[in-house]
């Protein structure tokens, strides 16, 4: 396979949405192909499981089911576009992958870090990223951000659960440097979209893609 994945990761309101928007934004301007995704969703059947997930009525669902259901939405995900994109040479763009099931289930739901491993390479055939973006905020900012809006299953979790998240990104990073670059996400977001656009540039630079 050809083409390249980038991923942003970060906990709630980190701005990896809107950042991964103006990089996607940035590339295409430049004639690169390229395509943005987001997890969980970005397909037909897992933009109706993403529904299951944030639906704060669904109090019920055990950490395991929830494990699953986004493994589920990933798979889905990888079959329909990603994998034929990376075929295609495109640059992938993707609004959370692997990583957070490890920092929300794992860090989160306390599921064991190398089980998650063992299955998620199952449901992704293996594929990691090329290059992961993670936008760190302290939970207190991501708080008080979450505070203005209307909460989803997730962003309804008490602070200790965010601060396992944060933990286990954090963690993760300092386990992949190589790989998982972390930006200081409490700045505006022109300075953090130029910080982000320059070592993707200079990463594809190094690959030979551009
Ligand atoms: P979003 O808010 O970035 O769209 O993500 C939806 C929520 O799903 C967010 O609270 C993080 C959570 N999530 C997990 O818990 N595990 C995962 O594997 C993924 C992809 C997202």
């Amino acid at each position: 396979m050809t083409g390249i994945l980038i991923t942003f990761e970060g906990i709630e309101k980190c701005g990896k949405t809107t950042q991964a928007k103006l990089l996607y934004e940035y590339l295409k301007e430049k004639g690169i192909p390229c395509i943005l995704v987001h997890e969980p969703g970005g397909t037909k059947i897992g933009e109706e499981i993403r529904k299951i997930l944030l639906d704060k009525e669904n109090t019920k669902m055990t950490p395991k089911t929830e494990l699953f259901l986004y493994l589920a939405a990933r798979a889905q995900l990888l079959t329909e576009v990603i994998f034929p994109s990376l075929q295609e040479g495109k640059i992938i763009i993707c609004d959370r992958f692997s990583d957070s099931t490890l920092a929300y289930q794992g860090g989160g739901r306390n599921l064991e870090l190398e089980k998650i491993n063992q299955i998620n390479k199952y449901a992704t055939d293996k594929l990691k990223p090329n290059l992961t973006i993670l936008i760190d905020i302290p939970v207190s900012i991501s708080q008080e951000r979450i505070k203005k809006e209307k909460k989803d299953r997730l962003e309804k979790e008490n602070e200790e659960f965010h601060k396992r998240v944060r933990d286990t990104y954090l963690f993760l990073a300092k386990r992949a440097p190589k790989r998982i670059k972390i930006f200081e996400g409490n700045k505006s977001i022109e300075d953090l979209h130029l910080e982000i656009r320059t070592k993707v540039i200079q990463f594809l630079t190094q690959k030979g893609v551009i």
